[in-house]
């Protein structure tokens, strides 16, 4: 792929196919839908909606970064984090989780892209999700383009024959920042599926600060991903006395494409770090362990 002709050629599709209309983008702050942001915006300037969704399932700061990088845009930023969690509340089920996720996403999208008169949908749809999306194990909500009874003019997905990599390469060459380019997956019901079953506000915070911690300490060790879930409770102790609190997994894989995947070997000194920040800095977690099971058997994520 030539870059600087992949970059120009989308623009004057984007351009071609929206005309003088408006068209409406989810952005998430993943790399895809950041590369699509950045194309359609220098397409068709003020006539893209990018529309951010802060469902309280991001991790620490997204929400703000997303603002901050896309600042020059008309970005409609949505608070929605009550309607997730309100929805949310009661739910185990993973697959219920995801799908109690998708829709409300959905429903929240349809009624911007109504409001705003959004002829055209933009989606960062790249070539793998289409394959993926024929024989998922999981239902993910956010790949192979969502369902939405919206009646658009047309879809445009300007990245569907590319490889995540070579988004990356696009990312870097439209300025976009490392955090973005160089992003880790992130699953679209994001903090939501690290943790086994209730999801709570109380809990995403744990999790969210936990995740920060693994960031931090793993950034520059090679991996696919590398995060924290919070998987039950276990007793300690916490300054001489005995507390019921919560255990967070650290998880650390290496992949080719999330199909299979094998734990890192990581330093025994960096895992002890680890744990030892994330008890000191989160009062709620008694216990962090280090999980080594490959995928398959086990999936990367906990859900
Ligand atoms: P699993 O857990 O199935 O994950 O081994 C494989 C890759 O997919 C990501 N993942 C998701 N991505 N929506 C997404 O967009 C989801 O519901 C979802 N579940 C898992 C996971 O982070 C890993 O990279």
């Amino acid at each position: 792929m030539n870059v600087e002709n992949f970059v120009k050629n989308a623009i004057m599709e984007i351009r071609e196919r929206v005309g003088d209309g408006k068209a409406i983008i989810a952005l998430s702050g993943g790399v895809d839908s950041s590369v699509c942001t950045m194309l359609a915006y220098r397409a068709i300037g003020d006539r893209l909606i990018p529309v951010f969704v802060d469902t309280g399932l991001m991790r620490e700061g997204e929400p703000e970064r997303v603002k901050e990088i896309f600042k020059d845009m008309n970005l409609i930023f949505i608070d929605a984090k009550d309607e997730f969690f309100k929805a949310l509340k009661g739910v185990i089920d993973p697959e219920e989780k995801r799908k109690i996720i998708g829709e409300l996403f959905v429903r929240i999208f349809e009624r911007v892209a109504e409001e705003n008169r959004a002829e055209y949908l933009i989606q960062g749809t790249i070539y793998p999700d289409v394959i993926e999306s024929q024989g998922g194990i999981k239902s993910h909500h956010n790949v192979g383009g969502f369902p939405t009874n919206y009646k658009f003019k047309g879809i445009v997905e300007p990245l569907k024959e590319l490889y995540k990599d070579e988004v990356r390469e696009v990312a870097r060459y439209l300025g976009l920042p490392k955090e973005i380019s160089e992003r880790m997956p992130f699953p679209g019901p994001g903090l939501a599926v690290r943790i086994v079953g209730e999801v709570t506000p109380e809990k995403v915070e744990v999790v969210r600060k936990a995740t920060k911690i693994v960031e931090e300490e793993l950034e520059d060790i090679p991996k696919w991903q590398a995060f924290a879930s919070l998987i039950g409770k276990a007793t300690g102790v916490k300054g001489d006395i005995r507390v019921y609190g919560y255990i967070i997994s650290v998880r650390a894989v290496e992949s080719r494409d999330g199909m299979t995947a094998d734990p890192v070997r990581i330093d025994y000194n960096i895992l002890r770090r680890i744990a030892l920040r994330i008890t000191n800095e989160i009062p709620e977690v008694t216990r962090v362990v280090y999980d080594v099971t490959p995928k398959p058997p086990a999936t990367i994520e906990y859900e």
